[in-house]
């Protein structure tokens, strides 16, 4: 797993090193190799990617792996700001530029100065700020509001956007001379649920870690765990797959996550696609069909006290082709069984 993973170290004021895991999927070792070669340039790097891809945790990587690692990481999350405080945020004011600017403020991009501004949720920045953007972008100039002088930046910047820029532009809400600008290089980040080889390296990487930070004896998913792990469809992604570990770890028992998991997967839409990366309609459709399988089965299941034959015979299948069918969907063979009964999972870490 060596391979796979690299910590990144920000500035000691800040929290401890977070590391980045890229597993073995060729989209993620692409992205890497990409990631490694752009970071020795101070073009401008465009990250696009669903919610909880892991955009910011790439962000500083690139930063990291950069010739201005010791300088300062400053992000900006465009979409947390409010339009006109966003530029106040960004470019800084001086004292008396509107009523309450009673010191003079440096904004981010000048507390980034050498080193890397990351603006998180680009898509999100108002048309009127977007020229102000790309001047910084073209020319490096940027002025503090209410100042006269024109400030010289030489900060890299690294957009990260969950929505694909070009429909942005097409729907006339993003500049198109920005992006030519912003879009300079990109990297792209699939969900999750595009990786399947890469979930239980991800699971297993994060479940040691929270094991060893509670101080938890280590100990494996059981086999019927990671099948559910490997079907859900994590619409939240890496961040959602690392607040359940977590959750497994501080609760210590597998029943609370399995039922968590297969409430979710009930509760779900059943279609969860990504405008940004192409829709393979068969492969979409045979997915619904099994995620609707599931959830009859389980209801089945529920509804018979978990006999198998009873639901079977309910389902007007053979009681072989239920339990094939229980296998497939990931569920677990009975009830909710103790972790022990379980053999463990064979440790799929490694590659990369
Ligand atoms: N590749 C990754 N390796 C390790 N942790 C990750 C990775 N991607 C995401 N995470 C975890 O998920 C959280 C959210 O990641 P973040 O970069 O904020 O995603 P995004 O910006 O795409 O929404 C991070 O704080 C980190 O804990
Ligand atoms: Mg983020």
């Amino acid at each position: 797993m060596a391979a796979s993973r690299a910590v990144v170290s920000r500035r000691a004021e800040e929290l401890p090193p977070e590391p980045l895991i890229f597993g073995k999927s060729a989209a993620m070792q692409a992205v890497r190799l990409k990631a490694e070669k752009i970071a020795s340039t101070s073009v401008p790097v465009l990250i696009q990617g669903d919610s909880g891809t892991g955009k910011g945790v790439l962000a500083r990587y690139v930063h990291a792996l950069s010739p201005v690692s010791n300088a300062a990481f400053v992000k900006v999350n465009c979409a947390a700001i409010p339009g006109p405080l966003l530029e106040s945020e960004l470019f800084g004011y001086e004292r008396g530029a509107f009523t309450g600017a009673n010191t003079t403020k440096p904004g981010r991009v000048e507390l980034a100065e050498g080193g890397t501004l990351f603006l998180d949720g680009i898509n999100e920045i108002d048309f009127s700020l977007q020229g102000k953007l790309l001047h910084l972008l073209q020319d490096g100039q940027y002025s503090r509001i209410g100042g006269q002088e024109d400030r010289h930046s030489s900060t890299r910047v690294i957009c990260a956007t969950n929505r694909s820029l070009d429909q942005e532009v097409d729907s006339g809400r993003f500049r198109q001379d920005l992006f030519f600008r912003v879009n300079a290089l990109t990297l792209r980040l699939v969900p999750l649920r595009s990786r399947p080889e890469d979930i239980l390296d991800i699971a297993n990487y994060f479940l040691e870690a929270h094991q060893s930070r509670y101080r938890q004896p280590a100990r494996p998913f059981s086999p019927s765990l990671a099948r559910l792990l490997l079907r859900h469809s994590w619409p939240g992604n890496i961040r959602e797959l690392e607040n359940l570990i977590e959750r497994f770890v501080i609760l210590g028992s597998e029943e609370a996550i399995t039922s968590e998991l297969l409430d979710r997967d009930q509760t779900e839409p059943p279609l969860t696609i990504s405008l940004n990366e192409p829709i393979h309609l068969k492969k979409v459709t045979r997915q619904a069909v099994l995620d609707m399988e599931r959830r009859i089965i389980l209801r089945v299941l529920e509804a018979n006290h978990w006999n198998r034959k009873r639901a079977a015979s309910a389902l007007r299948i053979s009681y072989r082709a239920l339990l094939y069918k229980i296998r497939q969907a990931g569920l677990p063979p009975k009830r909710s069984r103790p972790m022990a009964q379980d053999a463990p999972v064979k440790s799929q870490v490694g590659g990369g």
